[in-house]
């Protein structure tokens, strides 16, 4: 345009790679909480939605693009051909059905399954280095299937996992403390949900273990009954589901935690799903949470966490119900 050519000199190519982009598969509750989020903490300004369906699409990218004023040099695009997925670092997927009020988590197996199976080969071909991070429920089983559908080594197909539980388990322990929840250091590993494990064996406040404190916290005999922090835990999804129909929040959060550890090469520990044979006494091939040193190039390391009996006993629990879930899976 004449205008333009009058106003600007051109002296250089503009840089079109920024390194940090980011595709975020199912533009739903839980994708559009996470794309706002990694948007407004600066987290990536280089993003790409894709979803089947083109009006939301369109709506939800246009309705972000109109924000661009108030972010930093944001590129948002938004499609339903993969290609415009092309040379992502990143790759989240959170599409798919999720729970009605009262369903659980496992009830969604096989239908997401059947949405991964039309979604990861097309984002590979785009995007053959990216790192997946899965979102879509049952997350650990299906953190599973990516990684058999991708064919990517296991480090680079992350599920969001019992981050969520954590932080929830976090919010909860600080309200009984009076502490803020970063100063309340503690993990929910397992399963996503219903049999997850609180690891109350290493909860500590600026290194103070509580269980030095209360030899029995979290187990049947204590009589403080810390072990209803857990339960409050498992319940939070589905009570939130019964009021407001769905989770996002602090899913979207968690993400962006997951999503900002790996572009920035952090090597920071979250619990999140990844193979977990071989570590406490598991044989079977599935994916649990445990905590994890993420990077770059996804899960850098497993931290060996020393567990209790009890401890140890539930995650193997975990692992056995995870075993037989994906045994019925049909690919
Ligand atoms: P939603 O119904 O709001 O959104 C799902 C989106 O996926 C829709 O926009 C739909 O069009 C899209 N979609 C469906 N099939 C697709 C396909 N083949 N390709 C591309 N897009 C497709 O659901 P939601 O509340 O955003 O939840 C999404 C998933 O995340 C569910 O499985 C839910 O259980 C899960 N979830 C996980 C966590 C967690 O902690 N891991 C937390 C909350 C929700
Ligand atoms: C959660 C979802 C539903 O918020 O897995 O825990």
């Amino acid at each position: 345009m004449a205008t333009v050519g009058k106003l600007l000199q051109a002296r250089q190519e503009k840089v079109v790679d920024t390194g940090n982009k980011v595709t975020v598969v199912g533009v739903g509750q839980v994708g559009m909480a996470t794309v706002f989020s990694l948007l407004t903490q600066g987290v990536t300004n280089n993003i790409v939605m894709v979803d089947t369906n083109e009006d939301k699409l369109k709506g939800e990218m246009m309705d972000l693009q109109h924000g661009s004023a108030f972010l930093f040099n944001a590129n948002i695009k938004a499609g339903t051909d993969y290609s415009i997925t092309a040379d992502s670092q990143i790759c989240v997927i959170a599409a798919g059905v999720r729970q009605l009020e009262g369903e659980d988590r496992r009830n969604l197996v096989q239908r997401n399954v059947e949405v991964l199976k039309g979604i990861v080969p097309k984002l590979l071909k785009y995007s053959p280095n990216a790192i997946l991070l899965i979102a879509s429920n049952p997350v650990d089983v299906l953190t599973y299937v990516t990684w058999k559908i991708s064919g990517l080594p296991k480090h680079r197909v992350i599920g969001s996992g019992t981050n969520l539980d954590s932080a929830r388990f976090r919010y909860l322990l600080s309200q009984k403390l009076n502490i803020a929840p970063t100063s309340c250091h503690a993990y929910i590993i397992g399963e996503h949900g219903d049999s997850s494990v609180p690891v109350w064996s290493s909860v500590n406040i600026a290194g103070v273990r509580l269980r030095d404190l209360n030899k029995n916290i979290g187990l049947d005999s204590d009589e403080e009954n810390w072990k209803e922090t857990h339960t409050q835990v498992v319940q939070s999804a589905y009570e939130v589901i019964k009021l407001k129909g769905y989770t996002s929040w602090a899913i979207g959060l968690s993400l962006t935690q997951l999503v900002k550890a790996i572009l920035t090469n952090a090597a920071s520990v979250h619990a999140v799903t990844t193979c977990v044979q071989g570590e406490h006494g598991i044989t079977d091939n599935v994916f649990l949470s445990l905590p994890c040193v993420l990077g770059r190039n996804g899960v850098l390391d497993v931290i060996r966490q020393p567990l209790t009996d009890v401890e140890r006993e539930q995650v193997f629990k975990s692992a056995t119900l995870m075993a037989e879930l994906q045994a019925k899976i049909k690919f």
